[in-house]
């Protein structure tokens, strides 16, 4: 029985991912995708995405790793029915928070101005809201949007929260389902997108949504691209509604060149840096539920098929 590890490249070569790996597990047979075992000999899979009609022909699998905390890859109809864990590992929701805190003081602070200012040149100051006056909302309270809204209340910024179930932070206003996203938008001077990619969040931030938004907003997505229409955020832009926004991922990746986001004066664009996958710990966290397996017990976070997260 073997792992196979398809890691695509993630971050670091694939060499170095079987490495870890093989520190992490020097009793189990590991074999580097292509070079695959029998497909009845395949007990796990550990993979930044692997193709499911493939994972359904592994008879003796019992459970996917992603190498990610994003799995919209593995909830597609032609999925195995098998354990899907996600990665939750606190070093990448910490690079996560970092990319966020980054952006919205970038533009609280008005940096934005100060460096058009350096550009002509001009020594000026810009008045700006305290952060106390700052309303962050994060969309999508989970793992990552916590660590981020725990960073950002730590620097005295309000936090709103939205979430599916209303997840409860004693520190964070909370918001809950459709009927509250409306609130938790309008209440917000920053709109943090931490969303995962399902089918109740595809183009969740439509026309309507972005007209909900305060007048000047600033908006950041490092969720999915797939859960804004962005379409409507450039008519947001362009009307002025959406002040300014950040993409650290879009649909497709890469964005089409020909999209007038590339070039739009109030768009920065990261090629999906926000927050990655770190070698050690990840290893370690998929090594620790593949152990517990191993031993029966039950691996965490399991993915849920029927929500899609
Ligand atoms: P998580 O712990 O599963 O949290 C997901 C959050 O989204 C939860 O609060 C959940 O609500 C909420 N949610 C899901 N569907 C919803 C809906 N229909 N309506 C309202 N709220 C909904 O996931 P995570 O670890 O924080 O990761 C979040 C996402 O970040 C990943 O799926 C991935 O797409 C993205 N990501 C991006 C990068 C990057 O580099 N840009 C890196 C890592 C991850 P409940 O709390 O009520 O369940
Ligand atoms: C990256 O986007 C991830 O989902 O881990």
């Amino acid at each position: 029985m073997a792992i196979l590890l398809d890691p695509a490249g993630y971050g670091h070569s694939p060499e170095a991912w079987l490495a870890s790996f093989q520190r992490e597990l020097p009793d189990m047979e590991i074999r580097l995708w292509p070079d695959s075992p029998a497909p009845e000999e395949i007990e796990f899979v550990i993979a930044v995405r692997h193709d499911p009609a493939l994972l359904a022909t592994y008879k003796n699998l019992r459970a996917v790793l992603a190498m990610g905390a994003g799995v919209e890859q593995y909830t597609s109809p032609g999925m195995p029915d098998v354990p899907v864990v996600r990665l939750e590992e606190p070093s990448m929701s910490s690079e996560m928070a970092a990319y966020v805190t980054h952006w919205v003081v970038h533009f609280q602070k008005r940096m934005d101005v100060h460096r058009d200012n350096q550009a002509r040149p001009v020594w000026q100051t810009e008045p700006y809201t305290a952060a106390d006056h700052y309303p962050v909302g994060i969309l999508g309270f989970g793992r990552i949007g916590k660590r981020i809204g725990g960073v950002l209340h730590d620097l005295g910024f309000p936090i709103n929260a939205w979430s599916r179930t209303g997840n409860f932070e004693p520190w964070a206003e909370s918001f809950a389902g459709p009927e509250e996203l409306g609130g938790f938008l309008s209440a917000s001077a920053a709109v943090v997108n931490v969303l995962p990619s399902t089918k109740a969040t595809r183009k969740l931030m439509d026309a309507d949504r972005f007209a909900q938004c305060r007048p000047d907003a600033l908006f950041i997505n490092l969720g999915r691209g797939a859960t804004v229409d962005e379409t409507a955020l450039l008519a947001a832009l362009e009307s002025g509604q959406i002040g300014n926004a950040v993409l650290d991922v879009t649909d497709p990746e890469p964005m089409d060149l020909n999209n007038p986001l590339w070039s739009h004066p109030n768009v920065r664009i990261t090629p999906h840096v926000a927050g990655f996958t770190v070698i050690g710990p990840a290893s370690n966290v998929i090594a620790a539920n593949i152990r517990r397996i191993l031993a029966g017990e039950e691996p965490f976070p399991l993915v849920e098929r029927g929500r899609g997260y």
